[in-house]
């Protein structure tokens, strides 16, 4: 990549983000507009799915926040789909916050919602709740991530989490020609929060690939920060990762040093380190992953500043879902196509695994303005 003043090209990507409805420069992935009209690409059976007394059946989505992008996309999907079978459709997001999705899944549970769909904030706290649900045989389909310590999850709708990870890591080892045997490079590591089972999934994914080169030395980690708990980023802020991301460049890159690679479990994070860079960088400019392909991050990959996203068509796991929900209300076995990779520390929940896309600037016309995901005008 060239050399380049990193103030000064990112500016132009922060005030993007910044007008799309950021609060800070430093936020970038909080605005969601929604895709207004996903195409239908699901099997889901049209025919609404009255109870046997002939009321409706309900289903209750629990999302986890709305100020990512992504889980806006999710939950509105979703929320069209089920409408679209037939169903009623109870949806909540938590801010966040465990309290309160514990607190709106108990009510969802109360009002007489026939099955749970969650994409937990901690895949850990939800354990006590839904012993109620499994009290009043109500499935549960963790979305996304997955729901730990408990026997009442019934399956899970999720992408192939350890694929993203090894997708990144892929990414970084061909471009910086590693497996050729190239070596001097500078790389630094940001993965999500602990609390999400699948932070652990995405770093796996791409320290299986990455960390055979950190330990025959190819690759250095001038920060030392290599173990998950170290690079984790609580609540995925791009705030704690620009924040991190500064500290590091202080401490260990201000004589000049190079840095080579940014490992970023996702665009949120990505954004955050791309922020520290324009902020205090002016070296070559870094391989940065990310994943979502939330629009400000597809801004910052046309403008050379990220080098590679994951697109995960939210359309494709909400049809997915949305077929789950619909054969399990009519008394059928939901689809899955893993029944040995998730356990949750109860049992192994069968799975239905999407597959992860890798996006750059090479390919994203097709995967993202020609599927309809975006507009033209959305990445502007
Ligand atoms: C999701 C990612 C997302 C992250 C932060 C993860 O569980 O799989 O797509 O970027 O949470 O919300």
């Amino acid at each position: 990549m060239k050399k380049r003043l990193l103030s000064a090209v990112l500016a132009t990507g922060l005030t993007a983000a910044t007008l799309a409805g950021c609060q800070t420069s430093v936020t970038p992935a909080t605005p969601a507009t929604p895709d207004p009209d996903p195409a239908p690409t699901g099997d889901v059976d049209p025919d609404p799915a009255p109870a046997a007394d002939g009321e409706t059946k309900k289903v209750g989505v629990a999302m986890p926040t709305k100020d990512l992008q992504r889980w806006n996309q999710d939950g509105e999907n979703m929320e069209k789909k089920l409408k679209e079978a037939g169903y009623e459709v109870d949806i909540q997001y938590a801010s966040n916050d465990v309290n309160t999705q514990v607190t709106q899944i108990e009510t969802m549970i109360a009002g007489g919602c026939d099955v749970l769909v969650i994409a937990s904030i901690e895949g850990d706290s939800l354990g006590t709740v839904l012993a109620q649900a499994k009290e009043k045989n109500i499935p549960v389909i963790a979305y996304d991530r997955l729901i730990m310590n408990s026997d009442a999850v019934t399956y899970y709708a999720t992408f192939d989490n350890k694929l993203v990870g090894t997708k990144q890591g892929q990414y970084i080892e061909e471009k910086l020609g590693l497996k050729e045997g190239k070596k001097g490079y500078n790389m630094e590591i940001f993965t999500g929060d602990p609390g999400d089972n699948n932070a652990r999934f995405f770093y796996g994914g791409a320290m299986e690939v990455l960390k055979p080169y950190i330990d025959n030395g190819q690759i250095t980690v001038p920060s030392g920060q290599i173990e998950f708990k170290d690079v984790a980023t609580a609540e995925w802020k791009s705030e704690n990762a620009q924040t991190r991301m500064e500290a590091i460049l202080s401490k260990n890159y201000a004589k000049g040093e190079k840095l080579d690679a940014v490992l970023c479990s996702n665009d949120s994070t990505a954004f955050g380190v791309a922020t520290a860079l324009a902020n205090g960088y002016t070296g070559d400019y870094p391989i940065i992953t990310g994943q979502d392909c939330d629009k400000p991050n597809v801004k910052l990959m046309l403008e050379d500043k990220q080098a590679m996203s994951i697109f995960k068509d939210t359309r494709t796991l909400a049809d997915k879902t949305v077929e789950m929900v619909d054969a399990i209300l009519k008394g059928g076995e939901a689809p899955v196509n893993d029944t040995t990779t998730y356990d949750n520390g109860d049992h192994v929940v069968p799975s239905y695994l999407c597959e992860p896309v890798f996006a750059d600037k090479s390919n994203y016309k097709e995967l993202l303005i020609d599927s309809g995901y975006y507009t033209e005008d959305d990445l502007k």
